[in-house]
This record gives C-alpha cells, structure tokens and sequence, in this order.
C-alpha cells in the first residue's frame, strides 16, 4: 500500500518550516539590505510589507498546502488542478516548482561561502588580511571574480559548492521525517544558540575605539530602529523592503504548499503560520538585526556602513564581519559561530527549496526518492555549475534579480488571484480558518482578497516604470559592461529554458501516479 511521507511530528513540522523561513536571508540579506537603505527608512517599510503582505501570504500559502495533504498533493502544480479545473492552472502551478528550484541553485552557491568561510576563520585564513580592501580583494579572490595572493584559482569556492550540494542531497534523500525534520531538530536550536551568543558578544562591545564615541553599538540599534520618514518617498525603499519579507519568509515559491502538504489533513493554519512567521521575524529583526549592523557602525561608523553595504550584497558578512573577527578576542572563534551560523540557515532553507521538485518528480512520474533526488541533484550540479563559475559576469546576480527579487512578486500575485479569486474568497477563508486555535481577525480576509493584489500590482507596476526608465535598467542592460552581456543573456535563456522544460514535463502522461508518495 502506498504511504505518503508525513512529519513525524507537529514541533518537527513547526521546526522545518521555521527552518524554511530563516536563512542566509534573516542574518546576510536583512542588515545588508536595511543598511543600504537608509536604516530607519527601511524598517517602516519592511513592518507595513509583513503585516500586509508576509503574515497573510503565509497563511494563505500554507492553507494551500492544507489543500494538498487533504488530496494527497503535495506541488503548486497539482494542488493548482485542484483549486482552478482550468488546463492552465496546472503551467500556472509549476512556476512555484521552477522558480523555487532556479532559486536553491544559487542560494547553494552562496550557502557554500558559509562553509568554507567557517574553515577559513578556524583555520585564521583571513586573520592577517588588514583593511577592508584587502578583505574584499580575499572575498572576490575565492569567488573566483579576480585572482592574487590569497587564492590563485576557484577550485576552493568549487570544493565548497561540491560539498554543499552533496549535503543537501543526502538530507533530502533521507526523505522528510529522517532527513529535514532531523536536521531541523539540530540545525534550528544551535542556530539560535549561535546567535545569542554572537548578539551578547556584540552588545557587550560598547564604543571600541574611544576617541570616536559615535561610533557604538548603541548608535547602530539607534540608526536602524528610529524611523526616518523623510526617504518614505522613495520606491525603491519599499520595494527592497517587500522583497526582503518575500525573500526572508520564503513566500511566492512553493515551499511552503509542500511542507504543509506533509502535514495532516487537519492542520491549524492560522497559529502554525503565525508561529512560523513570527519565529522568522525574531530571527531577522531581534537576533539579525542585532548583529551585523550594530557591531559594523561600531568599528567602521554608519557612513563606512552603508558605503561597504553600497558596495556589494555580501560585502557585510563577507568583508566587514571578518574584518572585526581579526580585531576583537577569539575573535576565529566567533567568526566560525557567526558562519557556522549562515551555514545552518543556508541548510534548514535550501533542503526546503529543493523539496517541491522532487515532490513534482514523485508526483508525476511516480519515482521513489533515490531516483527523484538524483535526478535533482544532476539539475542542481548542471544549473548550479555556471552560477558558481561566472559570479564575475553577473551571472549570479541574473538569477537573484529575477528569481530572487521579481519572480516571488509575480508568483505571489498569481496564488492570491487562483485561490482568493478563482477558487473563491469564501472558500479560501474557511480552509484559512477551520480547524483553528486562534481567531484570524475577519478584517485579513480583505487584505487577502484586495490589498494583497493590489499592493502587489502597484509593486510591480512601479518597479518597470522605474526600471524602464532608470539609466541603470536591470531589464535593458543599461550601463552593464560588455563582456558581461553574453553570460547575462546566457543566465535569462537558461532561466527560461528550465521553466520550459518543467512546462513540458507536466505535459507528458501520467505513469504510475498512485506510487507517487510512496515514502
Ligand atoms: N527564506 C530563506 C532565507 O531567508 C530563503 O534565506
């Protein structure tokens, strides 16, 4: 008889799927992004896009996935049928398996940093590297952008990115309860223990250089948290702080619909969501918040701050972290924490990303996990390869442009119109709210249905017009230098060939279904 995987139990359920939220994003992308937009501008944004947008996709997505533990579904491509009897609704559904999968590709890649960048501190690689231009000339070296002294090749980042891809297939070959949910258990409570203990190591610093006495952990809180009205005017504020909910809350993929799928048919969606939204949100904001930031404006000042944040996504983590790892006590101690750190986000979330594809596989050709997960991990390596070696042509940064920042919004906009407006806004809510803990407010129920789309449409909207119009187009390749062009173009074409290519998979007859779940 056939036995579909569920969670073994309801706290390893919670665990996971916190584990799906918090990431690389909560502790790398978050103070990156808020610090490159002005700190306090960017936190009102942020708080209005979670109340508007994070808290209630969240349930809305989860409740989906409530939808497919009821019907033995387990993608957005199959729990899609069941919401829209329409030919579409099925190619509607995969661009939650595609998009989540082109994701995990690059988001290994730079889960493999962590790695390697733990063995650096303990090894004190970058112990005697100095100032911050050398510390980016030992980032930019092992990612392979230039060759020098510290690596002449990228055969480490290679090594790190090979490693990370066999861990992740081996969880998820594990399967569910033997695999995700175990390296919940470890990977989540240690995260967590890491960073207090990085935060009270950072709030215990104080002013570290004396004659600067601006220059404190006490001003970096304070410029991140007062609110500074005057950028509100921007749009682009808010759409980097729309993104980052999307990015941090892992919404508008299809993560959340399968791991709620391996839940039981009864589920409390409404506290569970919750649960899992607020658990990312201390993460990012009070733990995440209260590392990188404070402890940067302390040593290099709130100017330096958003100057190095200016410079480069990772430049914070990747560059000013180290830096004050080479200036305090044990500091290659608390530099391996602070990575090992990224590494257990980066884990507990890729596993997540990679899982809808397999279930798609399972699903649909009725594959047992050993082939399911190897296939993936061949797609993982041939998809993954060219975002590890052409980091230089911008090749990585296509990827997280469209997939990372632009394909969330859109698929986000797709669920909200299939479920709260084809399936019906009635229907939905009864699946948001049976089985229920807690009252969600009737007032959500309209954010769902109106201001979610509407919130989403003017998102997008006023991104291409700025886009378009800007100099800098991401879209037009304005301003992008010439030898990057062929390998951007060779980033969007792989991008879409892969949606095309999972398009037409689904095509492709039914076999075997009912083994499909088969553990
Ligand atoms: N939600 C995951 C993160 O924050 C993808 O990194």
């Amino acid at each position: 008889m056939s036995q579909r995987e569920l969670w073994a139990t309801r706290i390893g359920l919670i665990l996971a799927m916190a584990g799906n939220a918090v990431g690389m994003g909560n502790f790398l992308r978050f103070p990156a992004q808020a610090a490159k937009n002005g700190g306090g501008a960017f936190i009102i944004p942020y708080f209005i896009a979670l109340i508007l947008m994070g808290v209630p996709l969240m349930w809305l997505e989860w409740s989906m996935g409530k939808i497919g533990a009821r019907e033995k579904r387990h993608t957005t491509i199959s729990i899609f049928e069941v919401l829209w009897k329409n030919p579409i609704s099925k190619y509607l559904g995969s661009i939650g398996v595609s998009l989540t999968m082109m994701f995990v590709v690059y988001y290994m890649v730079i889960e493999s940093w962590t790695l390697m960048y733990t063995f650096f501190s303990i090894k004190g690689s970058f112990m005697n590297v100095g100032s911050i231009e050398n510390m980016r000339n030992f980032l930019y070296q092992f990612q392979g952008v230039e060759s020098g002294e510290f690596f002449s090749s990228d055969l480490t980042m290679l090594l790190g990115w090979i490693i990370i891809v066999a861990i992740n297939v081996y969880i998820l070959y594990r399967g569910v309860s033997q695999g995700i949910e175990k390296l919940a258990y470890i990977a989540m409570p240690l995260l967590i223990l890491f960073a207090i203990i990085l935060v009270i190591r950072v709030f215990t610093l104080g002013t570290p250089d004396p004659s600067v006495p601006e220059n404190s952990v006490q001003s970096g809180l304070a410029w991140l948290y007062n609110p500074d009205f005057s950028k509100l005017a921007f749009f682009s504020v808010w759409l980097a702080a729309a993104g980052q909910i999307f990015y941090t809350l892992s919404i508008g993929q299809g993560t959340v619909q399968t791991y709620a799928s391996y839940a039981p048919e009864k589920q409390d969606v409404a506290l569970t969501g919750l649960t899992t939204a607020s658990t990312n949100e201390f993460c990012e904001v009070v733990l995440g918040g209260s590392i990188a930031i404070p402890v940067a404006v302390a040593y290099f000042g709130i100017q330096t701050t958003m100057l190095i944040a200016q410079k480069g996504s990772f430049d914070i983590g990747f560059v000013a972290m180290p830096i004050i790892f080479t200036k305090i006590p044990l500091g290659a101690l608390f530099g391996a924490i602070w990575f090992l750190l990224l590494f257990f986000a980066g884990l507990t979330s890729s596993v997540a990303l990679t899982s809808p594809f397999i279930a798609f596989l399972r699903e649909k050709f009725g594959l047992n996990r050993t082939k399911a997960v190897l296939l993936t991990g061949i797609i993982l390596f041939l998809f993954g390869l060219p975002n590890a070696l052409f980091i230089k042509f911008g090749y990585l940064d296509q990827y997280d442009f469209w997939i990372g920042t632009v394909a969330l919004v859109v698929f986000a906009l797709i669920e909200v119109i299939v479920y709260a407006w084809i399936y019906g806004g009635e229907k939905m809510w009864e699946e948001l709210t049976g089985n229920a803990d807690i009252r969600i407010p009737r007032i959500f129920y309209y954010v769902i249905k109106y201001i979610v789309p509407l919130y989403l449409i003017i998102l997008l909207s006023g991104w291409l017009y700025q886009d378009l119009s800007s100099d800098k187009s991401e879209i037009l390749l304005k301003g992008i230098e010439e030898e990057k062009i062929p390998y951007i173009w060779l980033a969007r074409i792989s991008l879409i060939s892969f949606f095309l290519f999972v398009a037409v998979l689904i095509k492709i007859p039914f076999r075997k279904k009912e083994e499909a779940n088969e553990a």
